[in-house]
């Protein structure tokens, strides 16, 4: 849900037509971000006609966003329990009569399997050309897609979550251009694998219980017997990889432990938040059996050529490795917005990759300071 700061933020950008106004929420939660929209536009225009329309999967967060906005003085006020983006399908449903109309659509839309290009192209087509939305979305998404009227990336950690966002206000019909969200990146030499997640609430095998979570007994800042060491994203700098200030005792008991097999042998570890200070991704290679957590990533290559990789690990520590990957995702130089780089973004850098023999001689040069 968004925090309460972060709603009087995006209702702050609201400009008041000071006649009638429809807000629309398409993934209303508990009413958060209709009532901040419904608190600022009456502050500012008072005496306007609002209408508030939202709709909600969640029956109980419905009923919590009805009671929620009972207080507010709306000519009217609606939740429908309802998929917003199936209701999209039957053009006479009230949730698209409320779209026809709306001239705010304010949303924290759900985010993942491209639900949020999906809810805030159904805004952008359906809406009167000229409508306000402001949405909370993903950095990614601000790098996904061009001709956005209007971007304020959110300094910190807002949602509590270690990913950036951005406050997004544009016009409705304004048209905008998507990078396919579900792109084939061209499978080359390399794949790029997951880290280890630690803990999660009710996750791992037995599941984790919030005592779990708090006391984390699977991992230490000191090495136990049997325990294997696991690196996060200060551990890797340019080609070097720092071991043992993080030990965990792997196996099904981890919240997302994934195969072994990948943390076996040779491989390049790659931060997932990069190290612009250098101008560069960040990459070490390394072939002992070692983890790396969620905020790394690993590169490895069918037939295990550990030169290969060494080779690798210095061109993805280069300038030109960095502008590729500075080209796909700009937002990743927004430092106090916290933006990582996912899978196919390195997927589709590594496509870029040199030949295999560029990369062997790379291998044998000296490390540049
Ligand atoms: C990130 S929450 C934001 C909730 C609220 N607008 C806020 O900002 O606090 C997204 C909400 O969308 C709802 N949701 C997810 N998929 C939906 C769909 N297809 N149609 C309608 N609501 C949906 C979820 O149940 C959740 O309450």
């Amino acid at each position: 849900m968004t925090p309460r700061d972060v709603a009087l933020d995006m209702a702050r950008r609201i400009e008041p037509s000071g006649g009638r106004e429809t807000v629309v929420d398409p993934g209303a939660g508990e009413g958060s971000l209709l009532l901040a929209a419904a608190e600022t536009i009456l502050s500012r225009a008072p005496g306007t006609e609002l209408d508030l329309f939202g709709v909600e999967l969640d029956p109980k967060l419905a009923a919590v966003a009805s009671a929620a906005l009972s207080s507010v003085e709306a000519t009217r006020t609606e939740i429908v329990v309802d998929d917003f983006l199936a209701t999209h399908q039957d053009a006479v449903s009230r949730a698209a009569h409320a779209l026809e109309s709306a001239s705010v659509v304010i949303a924290n839309p759900p985010y993942g399997g491209g639900r949020e290009y999906d809810f805030f192209a159904s805004c952008n087509q359906r809406c009167p050309p000229g409508t306000q939305l402001i949405f909370l979305l993903p950095l990614e998404f601000v790098d996904r897609v061009e001709g956005l009227s209007d971007v304020t990336p959110l300094t910190g950690r807002p949602l509590g979550v270690t990913t950036g966002h951005a406050i997004v206000r544009h016009l409705a019909g304004t048209p905008v251009t998507v990078r396919p969200i579900r792109e084939t990146i061209r499978q080359g030499r390399f794949s790029v694998l997951t880290g280890v997640k630690l803990y999660e609430l009710g996750g791992g095998s037995p599941k984790q219980t919030p005592d779990v979570i708090r006391s984390k007994p699977f991992s230490s800042t000191h090495p136990r017997l049997g325990w294997l060491p696991c690196v996060r994203t200060g551990d890797v700098q340019r080609d070097s990889v720092q071991l043992g200030r993080l030990w965990v005792e792997y196996g099904d008991h981890l919240a997302h432990p994934k195969d072994i097999a990948r943390f076996s042998g040779p491989k390049v570890f790659v931060r997932r938040v990069p190290i612009w200070s250098e101008r560069a991704i960040g990459a070490g290679y390394n072939d002992d059996t070692v983890l790396c957590a969620g905020d790394v990533l690993v590169v490895r290559e069918p037939s295990d050529d550990a030169d290969l990789l060494r080779g690798l690990s210095r061109w993805l520590n280069t300038r030109s490795a960095a502008s590729l990957m500075h080209i796909r995702r700009p937002m990743l130089t927004r430092r106090d917005s916290f933006p990582k780089f996912s899978v196919k973004d390195l997927a589709a850098v590594l496509a870029n990759a040199p030949p295999d023999d560029a990369l062997h001689q790379l291998s044998n040069r000296p490390i540049a300071a």
